[in-house]
């Protein structure tokens, strides 16, 4: 029986129809549109997005948040869209967390163990151990962007041994990881990082961050030879030519993205063929509706109810 009012989805990038008999199991009692029934239908007061097209959430006149399938709410922002002077809240899920810092794990054990070494003798068929393998606990890797997930994959990566360290925008105190804040605190990581995992959100202050004055900064050696960046923040935080210019003149030993501006990354880009360059589909962490719906239908509920909503996003900050 649907009497609670009208859930508008829609998404880009992911197939709609998951989306939609997710909500729709979860919150039976609402009905789930994928467009709206005339531009500024009043029955619709939430709104669940991944890079919405324009204008979709315009002269909605009861619209009373807006929810992003994702972490990021980058796509939210994107140009050509005026949001609604609604909440908006986004993910913050076990279950993301989790294959985030899966991702995070993975990319810094590849890299510690030799991973693409390993891969390129394999397929010469050749044998030959690399003596020079550091403990993770003589690597210290950098976390940039000390969130909700970059201290999950924090907790983790000490778990393994490795000493982390974190830098964000605003100051933190963590009694595990010695954490570093804005733009004064940011020589001082990249002066101790040999492998920086960047999990920044793309905003203004952060687009292009990951650039040649950003690599000149880095660690010039250590127990890895040259650092190593991983990116699973968002493509636009790299400038992609100045990663080339790094690997090149070994600034960068090796680098893993899983993000990329534009997505796909187009055939001819000198990326994916790069030895020292490591690609995943942005799969780093998917959003998967089964477990990403319940909670953002529980909010609905509660928010009606009253109650304040959870995870909202700063839109001044832009994340
Ligand atoms: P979050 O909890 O908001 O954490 C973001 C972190 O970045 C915070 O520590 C924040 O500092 C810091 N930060 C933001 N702007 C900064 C700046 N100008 N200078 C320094 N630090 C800055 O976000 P999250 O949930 O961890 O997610 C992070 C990002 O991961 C998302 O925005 C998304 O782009 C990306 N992501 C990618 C995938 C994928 O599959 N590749 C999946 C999920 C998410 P404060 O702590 O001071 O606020
Ligand atoms: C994925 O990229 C997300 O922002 O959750």
């Amino acid at each position: 029986m649907a009497d609670k009012g009208k859930i508008l989805l829609s998404v880009t990038g992911f197939d709609p129809g998951i989306w939609k008999d997710a909500l729709e199991k979860a919150a039976p009692d609402r009905t789930v549109v994928l467009e709206p029934a005339e531009a500024s239908d009043p029955e619709i007061d939430y709104a669940v997005v991944w890079k919405q097209p324009p204008g979709v959430l315009d002269g909605l006149p009861n619209l009373k948040a807006i929810f992003s399938i994702g972490a990021g709410v980058d796509h939210l922002f994107a140009a050509g869209n005026d949001l609604p002077d609604v909440p908006i809240v986004r993910v913050v899920a076990e279950d993301l967390t989790d294959r985030m810092s899966e991702y995070s794990v993975w990319q810094v054990l590849d890299h510690l163990r030799k991973g693409p070494l390993y891969r390129d003798q394999q397929a010469r068929r050749g044998w030959h151990e690399d003596l020079m393998q550091p403990a993770a606990s003589e690597v210290t890797i950098g976390i940039l962007g000390y969130g909700n997930l970059g201290r999950d994959a924090a907790k983790k990566l000490i778990m393994l041994g490795f000493k982390v360290i974190g830098w964000s925008r605003t100051e933190k105190q963590d009694e595990a990881v010695e954490t570093f804040a804005g733009e004064d605190g940011l020589a001082g990581f990249l002066a101790q990082s040999d492998i920086v995992v960047c999990l920044l959100p793309l905003t203004p202050a952060t687009r292009g961050i990951l650039s040649a004055s950003f690599f000149a900064k880095m660690k010039p050696r250590g127990p890895l030879g040259a650092p190593i960046l991983i990116n699973a923040g968002r493509g636009g935080l790299q400038v992609e030519a100045d990663i080339l210019a790094a690997l090149e003149e070994k600034r960068l030993g090796a680098v893993s993205l899983d993000v990329f501006q534009p997505e796909p990354l187009p055939p001819e880009s000198p990326l994916w063929t790069h030895p020292r360059v490591t690609i995943t589909p942005h799969a780093a962490a998917t959003s998967m509706p089964h477990a990403l719906v319940p909670p953002m239908v529980d909010q609905m509920d509660a928010h009606d109810r009253g109650e304040k909503l959870k995870n909202l996003v700063d839109r001044e900050a832009g994340y």
